[in-house]
């Protein structure tokens, strides 16, 4: 059912830092800071050549991140995104093995402007699970 690996996406405490640190040291290709306040998020997009990583910084009161940073203070690996073909027949398949949908429920436009649903990371391995419809 899933496809290609979208993102990886790293909780970060520092931005530039670690903008910085792609770009300079790992010479990665990297853009720039965008605020998306309906995720509570400030991401830097790394473009590699077979997938992309996204920088993740708190913005705003009630971030998601700020939590995760609040308990890992350096950073670390927030969740992963898969591709799928249709985000509802995913959805329903995976409701239908007992998987947990977080949130409503209902897909949500993500940062790359196209439905996204997470499942809960207790359900899989310990790690958050984006689904994003391409
Ligand atoms: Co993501």
């Amino acid at each position: 059912m899933i496809g290609r690996l979208n993102h990886v996406a790293i909780a970060v405490p520092d931005l530039t830092v670690a903008a910085d640190q792609y770009r300079d040291t790992l010479g990665a290709k990297v853009g720039h800071p965008q605020d998306e306040p309906d995720h509570g998020v400030r991401v830097v997009f790394v473009e590699l050549e077979n997938s992309k990583i996204e920088l993740l910084y708190p913005l705003g009161e009630n971030s998601p991140i700020q939590g995760f940073l609040d308990k890992n203070p350096s950073g670390g690996m927030h969740h992963i995104c898969y591709e799928v073909e249709n985000i509802l027949e995913a959805r329903d398949h995976l409701m239908s093995t007992g998987a947990r949908i977080l949130g409503t429920g209902e897909p949500k436009i993500g940062a790359h402007g196209k439905p996204v649903l997470f499942l809960h990371p207790k359900d899989f391995t310990g790690t958050l699970v984006e689904l994003e419809q391409v």
